[in-house]
């Protein structure tokens, strides 16, 4: 008898030892459970995809404007005659002049008289080694239209294009070569804009280019290339104009 009430006891201490046991185990688990679920992750925050719908704002967009004057890494571009051949005023009135209305050639191109706003020095100094890009490019991009001296009868011209005007006359010999750095930005008329293929740097060396094509093809005129020192340039900081040398200008040179 006394053995069985032993074993008795045994067992119920068994069992209360186990009861606790599990009790600290439901505990536990319950902690955990609690602890996961109050995190609130970074995924589940409340948040708008873009532009969705929203009643917060009063204009219903969710997508916000981007504060004014945010320029991303590396594309400042402050240096305006650089980037746009464009002077510091220059490209701001919209309207352009009814009065400087450009004639239009028997082949429909659009002959530009009005240049003003363009810059008229080049940005960049003027060396060798910038020409030797602007040639190697040139007959990358222009030759096939502009032809090998810019009288407009490039390969594509002599099966059928319309022929652009030649480089090689008065109006674009005395036309500032902004002109030339903005028709290759946005393009004009028939041509369409390089600015996607073609880098700041690399338009500059083109329209340097150009302008030995046009002395090449009137060398009693008195057209002349800017000194290879030039580092003047057209822009009110020279820092800026300084920075453009010519191994840089080869290349983007870090400014795209
Ligand atoms: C597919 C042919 C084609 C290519 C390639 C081309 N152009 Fe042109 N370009 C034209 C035509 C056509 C015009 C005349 C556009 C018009 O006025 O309608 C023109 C006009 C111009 C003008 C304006 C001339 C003026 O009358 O004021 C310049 C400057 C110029 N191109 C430079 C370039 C340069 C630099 C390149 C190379 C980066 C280039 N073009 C590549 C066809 C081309």
């Amino acid at each position: 008898m006394s053995k069985n009430s032993n074993q008795l006891s045994n067992i119920s201490y068994q069992l209360s030892k186990n009861g606790k046991r599990m009790i600290y185990c439901f505990l536990l688990t319950a902690f955990c459970l609690l602890a996961i679920g109050c995190r609130y992750d970074m995924q589940d925050q409340p948040r708008y995809k873009a532009y969705k719908k929203s009643d917060f704002f009063s204009d219903n967009r969710a997508s916000r404007d981007l504060s004014e004057g945010t320029v991303p890494r590396g594309f400042l571009r402050e240096d305006k005659a650089f980037y746009t051949g464009k002077t510091e005023t220059g490209g701001q009135t919209p309207a352009p002049n009814p009065a400087a209305t450009p004639a239009i050639d028997a082949s429909g191109n659009t002959l530009m008289t009005d240049f003003s706003g363009l810059v008229s020095d080049f940005p960049v100094p003027v060396t060798k080694e910038l020409l030797d890009r602007g040639e190697q490019r040139y007959k990358v991009f222009c030759i096939v239209c502009h032809g090998p001296v810019g009288n407009g009868d490039g390969m594509i011209v002599r099966r059928g294009f319309s022929k652009p005007p030649t480089y090689n006359d008065d109006r674009l010999r005395n036309a500032p070569v902004g002109h030339f750095y903005n028709v290759i930005t946005n393009g004009q008329g028939k041509m369409s804009g390089y600015a996607s293929q073609v880098p700041p740097a690399d338009r500059w060396a083109i329209v340097a280019y150009i302008r030995t094509l046009q002395i090449s093809q009137n060398p009693n005129g008195n057209m002349s290339m800017p000194p290879a020192n030039n580092t003047n340039g057209a822009t009110p900081t020279t820092s800026n104009a300084n920075t453009a040398t010519a191994p840089n200008a080869n290349t983007s040179g870090g400014r795209r």
